[in-house]
């Protein structure tokens, strides 16, 4: 009893898997933000909102900069993946919260689902396996696919994760990608997104979300992709204009697009779900075992660290 009335007080911003939520109960009496109303949030930013040490979010959820101004007490906000997108870095730095994400132990799973994407959207994989069960295929075959062998593969953003999706896209077809600046990465620097967009068959999208990124994926560059090529998004919703996307589908202008990332997700929009040129999946990049875990342990050792006064693990800012 004693225990429970000593732990600091901790945000929960969103579901989180079952080991996390154990651990941050060790550590935190927990308050699940996301289960509060408006209402019930003011209430309680009120009584206890200066007794919050930390918060743990998701990378698409982040903590507003209101949120912070909020939390006088705050020490740092602990991200449960690697995008750092939804928090003010130089705000935090500002009230020294430190911020912290889970780099690397993520990056092989993300990489995978890019790629399992990236055969699903060309083969036809998910649409298949609804024509079987809907009992379609005695009433005649599928339409062919398009072979991924050989194909052309632009990638946008080398980062971590566009390295790894280089490095297993590279055993179907040549790899060129785009960014900042060339890597020391043997794949060929293409500066201009454009000419990317119209040399690939697929143009694979690994970049972080940022001012420079956002809706990167424009009509122009829908139009440069082409009708007879595809687009794969792993990275966020905010890298494509939507809307344009919806436009270019509808309208033939690309081939499809394989998304595990919205904008406003977990809302998909209606025109997505009902157009068989698209593979949807609910932002489960990460989402395995032993990627979860991995990522529960540094959001745990980060927190622990944090409430010892110790170096913290994977600090960002
Ligand atoms: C997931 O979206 C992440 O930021 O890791």
């Amino acid at each position: 009893m004693e225990q429970e009335t000593s732990r600091p007080l901790g945000l929960q911003m969103c579901p989180f898997s079952p080991m996390l939520e154990a651990g941050l109960q060790d550590l935190f009496e927990v308050v699940r933000w996301d289960l509060l109303d408006a209402d019930a949030q003011i209430a309680f930013l009120r009584e206890r909102g200066g007794s919050v040490r930390a918060v743990a979010t998701g990378g698409h959820i982040g903590c507003s900069t209101e949120l912070m101004e909020a939390l006088p007490a705050l020490g740092i906000i602990a991200i449960n993946g690697v995008g750092v997108d939804k928090v003010d870095l130089a705000e935090a730095a500002r009230r020294g919260v430190a911020v912290t994400n889970t780099p690397d132990v993520l990056t092989a799973d993300v990489a995978d689902l890019a790629v399992g994407l990236t055969i699903d959207l060309l083969r036809g994989i998910a649409q298949s396996d609804r024509f079987v069960r809907d009992g379609r295929w005695p009433g005649g075959d599928r339409p062919l696919a398009r072979r991924v062998s050989g194909c052309r593969f632009g990638i946008v953003g080398l980062g971590r994760i566009g390295r790894a999706t280089a490095e297993r896209l590279a055993v179907f077809g040549p790899v060129h990608y785009t960014g900042r600046s060339p890597k020391d990465a043997p794949y060929t620097f293409e500066p201009d997104l454009l000419a990317l967009a119209r040399w690939a068959d697929v143009l694979v999208l690994t970049c972080p979300a940022n001012a420079q990124t956002y809706r990167i994926i424009d009509a122009d560059v829908l139009d440069a992709i082409g009708p007879g090529s595809f687009l794969v998004n792993v990275a966020r919703g905010s890298v494509i204009d939507e809307a344009a996307l919806l436009t270019a589908i509808a309208q033939g202008r690309i081939a499809g697009a394989a998304l595990d990332v919205f904008e406003s997700e977990p809302h998909v929009p209606e025109a997505a779900i009902l157009s068989d040129k698209l593979v949807l999946t609910p932002h489960i990049a990460s989402a395995t075992a032993e990627c979860r875990k991995a990522m529960a342990d540094i959001v745990l050792g980060n927190l622990q660290a944090h409430l010892a006064g110790q170096p913290l693990l994977t600090p960002v800012n």
